[in-house]
């Protein structure tokens, strides 16, 4: 109601200057010293909006100077030879007056009449099941010496594969598709847009291999593939691509090793690789990047040591996520050197020997997940410790492993982890602890007591009252969790 309020008052207010205006003009014909825009140039902008917005948008009449007096919420303009043109068109209900699609959107060719373009984005514009969408596949050449950006974000009814008309983009700087239906390989020719800095393709549905073409883009510093069903090696040149801040293929279907040459990327803050199929052990050469600040390989096969890399060199670390990796070896007492590291991530692999109990003095670290291995013997950590980092410290699930809890209050001693000596309740009971693994977030590893209940343990009434204050501790700390997941998440969201 607002809306067409405010739509009949600009109508309104626009009629009002036009009838001035005219008056005006019927005075004298002056030379004109204000800007102008060609007709041109405004049936194309007008023709090009309606395609999205629908027919009953009638451009002329509301926003009669799109580019001076009735300016259109994302488009901006510049003065080229004193006439103004189009450089930014953003459609999509990013702002209260924003342009927003029809339910059947579609693209006009006058788009490509703007030849000044240089942003052109779209938000949640194609979204209705009932009216999919392809990428038109030509004309993109009369935009190629201007355009740095295009972006589709939030657009599920896109589909169809990505023009290789798009290659012809020379100027392109960003080229960002974020959860579209887009499907199909990556073309070869991406490897022609040399001045991209940002390309990212997450949640489509990519397939194929990346090309080895990528290694062309000299200037990247943002390359995200995630979440797609992109397969096959990881080409040897992502390697070269020495300006990488973010590298995130996460979540396809990437296979072999972690390329050796890694370590060239000496800039690069964020390696993700989780939810892959990646194998072949730890790359060393991941010991080069100095830079790194966010390491996540979760849900791979990588296998072989942990210790093969000498992890005190990363120094930048802050996050490390290698769960569910097939890791053998000892907790690795090089990590315990990094000052910045608040997450460290070692959760179900095949871990073995003790973990030491340095590990506490690392001032940053405010979760330590190694549940799921093998470690064995008696965890020294202070309840000072365990109060600090309470459900964020996992240790369940590691059969051989007990706590020293002589003098430590119930309270805080770690989850699912067995005392040392005294005949505690716990250890007849028989729990049992179920990690409920999830790709979705590195951070959002969770454990739920599942109680295995037999006969005899019913018949304990001691059992029974222990079990009830249990699972009510639990549920308030599944809260805690959740908090801290989201904070964690939002965090991590801050800084990508
Ligand atoms: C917009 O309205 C004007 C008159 O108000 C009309 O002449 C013009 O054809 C309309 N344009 C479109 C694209 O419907
Ligand atoms: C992605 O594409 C592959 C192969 O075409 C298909 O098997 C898969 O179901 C698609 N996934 C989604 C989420 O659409
Ligand atoms: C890495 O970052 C530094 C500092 O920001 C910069 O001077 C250098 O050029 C970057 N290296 C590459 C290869 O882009
Ligand atoms: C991972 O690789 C193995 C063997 O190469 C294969 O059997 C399995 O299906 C792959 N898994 C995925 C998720 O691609
Ligand atoms: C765990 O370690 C113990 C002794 O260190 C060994 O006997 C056992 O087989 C190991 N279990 C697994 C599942 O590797």
């Amino acid at each position: 109601m607002k809306r067409i309020l405010r739509k009949l008052w600009f109508v309104i207010f626009s009629l009002l200057i036009f009838s001035m205006e005219s008056e005006w003009c019927n005075g004298e014909e002056t030379a004109d010293e204000v800007a102008i825009m060609e007709k041109t140039e405004k049936e194309a902008l007008y023709n090009a909006i309606q395609g999205f917005l629908g027919n009953w948008w009638n451009g002329s009449d509301l926003y009669p100077d799109p580019c001076g007096w009735t300016p259109i919420q994302g488009v901006s303009c510049d003065l080229i030879n004193e006439f103004w043109y189009v450089t930014d068109l953003s459609i999509g209900p990013l702002h209260d007056n924003s342009l927003t699609c029809t339910k059947n959107p579609d693209f006009r060719p006058q788009i490509f009449e703007l030849k000044y373009l240089k942003s052109l984005s779209f938000y949640n514009c194609f979204i209705s099941p009932h009216n999919l969408v392809t990428l038109p596949g030509n004309n993109w050449e009369k935009l190629a010496t201007r355009l740095e950006t295009l972006e589709f974000r939030s657009n599920p009814s896109l589909i169809g594969s990505l023009p290789t008309v798009f290659s012809n983009l020379q100027q392109l700087q960003s080229l960002v598709l974020i959860e579209n239906g887009i499907t199909g390989t990556l073309p070869t020719d991406i490897g022609n847009l040399v001045h991209l800095k940002r390309l990212v393709l997450s949640g489509n549905n990519f397939t194929g291999r990346i090309p080895e073409t990528i290694g062309s883009l000299k200037e990247l510093l943002i390359l995200d593939m995630s979440r797609n069903s992109l397969s096959g090696y990881l080409p040897t040149s992502i390697g070269y691509l020495n300006s990488l801040l973010k590298l995130d293929l996460s979540n396809n279907m990437f296979m072999g090793n972690i390329p050796s040459n890694v370590g060239n990327m000496k800039n690069l803050t964020l390696l993700d690789l989780r939810g892959n199929n990646i194998t072949g052990g730890l790359t060393k050469s991941i010991e080069e990047l100095e830079s790194l600040q966010e390491l996540v390989l979760s849900d791979n096969q990588i296998g072989g040591e942990i210790s093969k890399i000498d992890w005190q060199k990363l120094q930048n670390l802050m996050i490390l996520d290698l769960s569910n990796l097939g890791l053998s070896g000892e907790f690795p007492k090089s990590m315990i050197k990094l000052k910045k590291l608040r997450y460290v991530g070692l959760g179900n692999n095949h871990l073995t020997g003790f973990l030491p109990s340095e590990i506490a003095k690392m001032s940053g670290v405010s979760a330590v997940y190694v549940n799921g291995n093998n470690l064995t013997g008696e965890l020294k950590f202070s309840e000072v410790f365990y109060q600090r980092l309470g459900r964020r410290f996992g240790a369940w699930n590691n059969p051989n492993l007990c706590y020293a809890s002589g003098l430590m209050s119930t309270r805080h001693s770690p989850i699912g982890v067995k005392p040392c000596k005294s005949e505690d309740i716990l250890v007849n009971t028989n729990m049992k602890y179920e990690l409920s693994g999830d790709n979705g977030n590195v951070l959002r590893q969770h454990a739920a007591w599942i109680p295995s209940t037999t006969a005899s343990n019913i018949l304990n009434a001691d059992y029974i009252s222990s079990l009830g204050l249990l699972s009510c501790r639990i549920e308030g700390l599944w809260w805690v969790l959740l908090l801290e997941s989201l904070m964690i998440v939002m965090l991590l969201n801050y800084f990508l």
